[in-house]
């Protein structure tokens, strides 16, 4: 069963263990530069551990940008010994339940972006949902999503 938890005190250690596979790390940055960024943006951001069970199998944050306003879901990872296993897919889900709940303001608009070659993660948004904005940024292609019309969860 995949669930998150916040980074804490208690896992922090965790996800600056994870590991991205070959060549991956032009897709996502890793959770420690991740984290560095939660930092920044603390008061309008929440990084999560991917949890199978109790044990920490990925990572990624959700951030709210207050001028659009919109959820944006950030550096979204699974550790290269479990991908593949549909974590990713359920941990997406678990992701977007904590935002129909609207933990720092009203906005139904989640935005993420994904690299054009990362096929995968392209067909895996697409396939929950997310639509492509038009906007695409040194081969970052935006797309969006409005949980209030979203039937996967
Ligand atoms: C992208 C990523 C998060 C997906 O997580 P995952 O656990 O590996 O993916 P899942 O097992 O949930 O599979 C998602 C979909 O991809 C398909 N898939 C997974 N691995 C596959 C493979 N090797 N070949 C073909 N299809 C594959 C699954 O069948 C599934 O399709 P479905 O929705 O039609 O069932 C993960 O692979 C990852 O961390 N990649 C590196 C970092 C990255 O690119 N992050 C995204 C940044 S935008």
């Amino acid at each position: 069963m995949i669930n998150l938890r916040k980074i804490s005190e208690e896992n922090f250690i965790d996800a600056f263990n994870l590991k991205l596979g070959n060549g991956q790390d032009k897709f996502v940055s890793h959770p420690i530069r991740s984290l560095a960024q939660a930092y920044v943006y603390r008061t309008q951001c929440q990084p999560f551990g991917i949890y199978k069970e109790d044990e920490m199998v990925g990572y990624v944050m959700v951030i709210y940008d207050y001028d659009i306003p919109e959820y944006n879901i950030w550096h979204m990872m699974i550790d290269e010994e479990y991908q593949g296993k549909g974590y990713g897919k359920a941990a997406l889900k678990c992701i977007l339940s904590y935002i129909v709940a609207k933990p720092f303001g009203d906005s139904n608009r989640v935005t993420l972006t994904c690299n054009e070659d990362n096929k995968l993660a392209l067909a895996l948004y697409r396939n929950i949902g997310f639509t492509e904005t038009g906007v695409v940024d040194d081969g970052e292609i935006e797309l969006s999503l409005d949980i209030s019309t979203n039937h996967i969860l």
